[in-house]
């Protein structure tokens, strides 16, 4: 059986999960914004249901990171604050701006979780059918997004570019420290 490289292994799992609580995060400043200034009902049902998904990624890689004794990342307290600045900041802009921020996320997201399943050999079955399943949920977010209005038209193309620029240097950070 070909065996997965142990090093890049705990990487995943420190990344994947830091990437999953940033979900959360996001979500609860996007929720904080809909609790607060901004009255949409409809979106606010929207994000629970997802974000009661990235919490059910989450508890698994907490899980896996417990079991496996991997370090995960130091960076915690800064990535949560930066989540929920970027959820808040982008639903005080209005839904266009909440849902593209889901959108660029999930996209990079799509393209990570990708990279992982091709490098998870056979030896980690369980765990690469887990992200396999993962991704699908992040697809489906991606989908509601657009469904939602998410555009990058003009200064929402910045916008995308700024977030995903961020995700991934932080996916880049939390895969090491
Ligand atoms: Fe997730
Ligand atoms: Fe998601």
């Amino acid at each position: 059986m070909k065996k997965t490289n142990q090093k890049k292994l705990e990487e995943f799992i420190r990344v994947d999960q830091a990437g999953e609580r940033g979900a959360i995060k996001i979500y609860e400043g996007q929720l904080l914004a809909l609790n607060t200034i901004i009255n949409d009902e409809e979106l606010k049902k929207k994000i629970n249901e997802m974000k009661k998904h990235e919490e059910e990624h989450n508890n698994f890689f907490e899980d896996e990171i417990k079991k496996r004794n991997i370090n995960p990342t130091k960076l915690l307290p800064l990535w949560d604050l930066l989540s929920l600045s970027l959820g808040f900041g982008s639903t005080i802009l209005g839904k266009k701006a909440a849902m593209l921020c889901t959108a660029s996320v999930e996209e990079v997201i799509d393209e990570h979780y990708k990279k992982q399943i091709d490098q998870i050999e056979s030896d980690e079955k369980y765990l690469k059918n887990k992200i396999i399943k993962f991704r699908e949920d992040e697809l489906d977010h991606k989908k509601i997004a657009y469904e939602e209005g998410a555009t990058k038209k003009g200064f929402y193309s910045f916008m995308d570019k700024i977030i995903k620029t961020g995700s991934k240097v932080a996916i880049r950070i939390s895969e090491k420290i």
